[in-house]
């Protein structure tokens, strides 16, 4: 089995060596543009499997789609990262002309494939590869929630000085300030998180979580890439093994959650042919007032990139 990394920048390169040290499939292609990169990088992987001890196979490719033919799964990730100052909807059009000319090779070598959109401003970028890739939605998501979550349960595990493969959580809404963390469906070994921390805490666990991007960007300069790229290898897994894990992605929501046409955040279950289901919770006034207001944001974005690509096929 194969899967495709396109960008062999700081998430694409760690996402590529993240399925390789899971050695779930035989092949994982890494695509960039800039000459040497994606060969540099894959070798570098490939010469760590035997001290990692693994046998999937990490090929480069500089934009030479015939090497990623019949992938199971593409993970996009070409695209500029935010500097500091810069928010992520700044990044539209510019990374919408990547993503766009990326799925087009992509599905022009992988038609079947299941395509994770990581490329920032994420919910919008995913609704641009699907409009690109003209297939299922159930085939074209996006990688933020598993990210956002996990700050949100690092942070809890910080204060309650636990491990934090003991916190479950769950979160929906864009990728970005407006994203609507849920304590009443977070819990630490079962325990409901509000029973453990004050209301306070919770509060500015939740305020950290959404501007974790930022800040990251603030200390390094550039966005985060150890932790999205085991996300979206944590995705590709659930894909090719077919688990049926029950993750937060961002998806096409089709009347869920009372929202029509509109990439945003929610939990899936996500197996071998993509988004199995879309898992609607039961919210309480609050929450659903959250998430109206982070689909406003993402809509206006949305809007945005409508715009520009009306303009572009006048
Ligand atoms: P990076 O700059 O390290 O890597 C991007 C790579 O994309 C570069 O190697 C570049 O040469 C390549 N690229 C540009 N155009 C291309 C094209 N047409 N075809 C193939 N490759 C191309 O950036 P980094 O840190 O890896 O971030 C990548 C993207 O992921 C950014 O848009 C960033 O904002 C986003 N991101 C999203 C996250 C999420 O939670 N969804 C988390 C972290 C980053
Ligand atoms: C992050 O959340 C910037 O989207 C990127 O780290």
């Amino acid at each position: 089995m194969k899967v495709t990394v396109v960008g062999a920048g700081n998430v694409g390169a760690t996402c590529a060596n993240v399925i390789a040290q899971k050695d779930i499939v035989n092949k994982v292609v890494l695509v960039d543009i800039k000459e040497g990169t994606s060969e540099g990088k894959s070798l570098d992987v490939w010469e760590a499997a035997p001290i990692n001890e693994y046998s999937t196979r990490v090929v480069g490719s500089t934009n030479d789609y015939t090497q990623t033919k019949d992938s199971e799964v593409v993970v996009i990730t070409s695209g500029l990262p935010r500097k500091p100052g810069m928010s992520r909807d700044d990044l539209i059009a510019t990374n919408a002309g990547i993503v766009r000319s990326v799925t087009d090779s992509v599905i022009k070598y992988s038609p079947n494939a299941k395509i994770i959109v990581v490329s920032n401003p994420l919910d919008v970028m995913t609704y641009c590869a699907y409009l690109t890739a003209k297939v299922d939605s159930k085939r074209v998501f996006g990688m933020a929630g598993i990210l956002d979550t996990a700050r949100y349960r690092a942070f809890i595990a910080d204060a309650l000085n636990c491990s934090p493969k003991d916190i479950q959580g769950m979160l929906l809404g864009g990728h970005g300030d407006t994203m609507v963390p849920l304590p009443r469906y977070t819990t630490v070994a079962g325990i409901p998180l509000t029973e453990l921390l004050p209301k306070e805490k919770i509060d500015a666990i939740i305020e950290r979580t959404k501007n974790g991007g930022g800040e990251i960007v603030n200390l390094l300069g550039t966005s985060a890439w150890y932790a999205p790229g085991a996300a979206a290898a944590q995705m590709v897994e659930a894909i090719v093994k077919n688990e049926n894990r029950i993750y937060p992605c961002c998806a096409l929501l089709n009347g869920e959650y009372g929202y029509k046409g509109i990439y945003l955040g929610v939990p899936v279950m996500l197996g071998k042919n993509g988004i199995e289901k879309i898992i609607e919770l039961k919210l309480d006034a609050a929450e659903k007032a959250l998430l109206d207001s982070s689909a406003n944001a993402v809509r206006q974005v949305m809007d945005v990139l409508d715009k520009q690509l009306s303009a572009v096929a006048k």
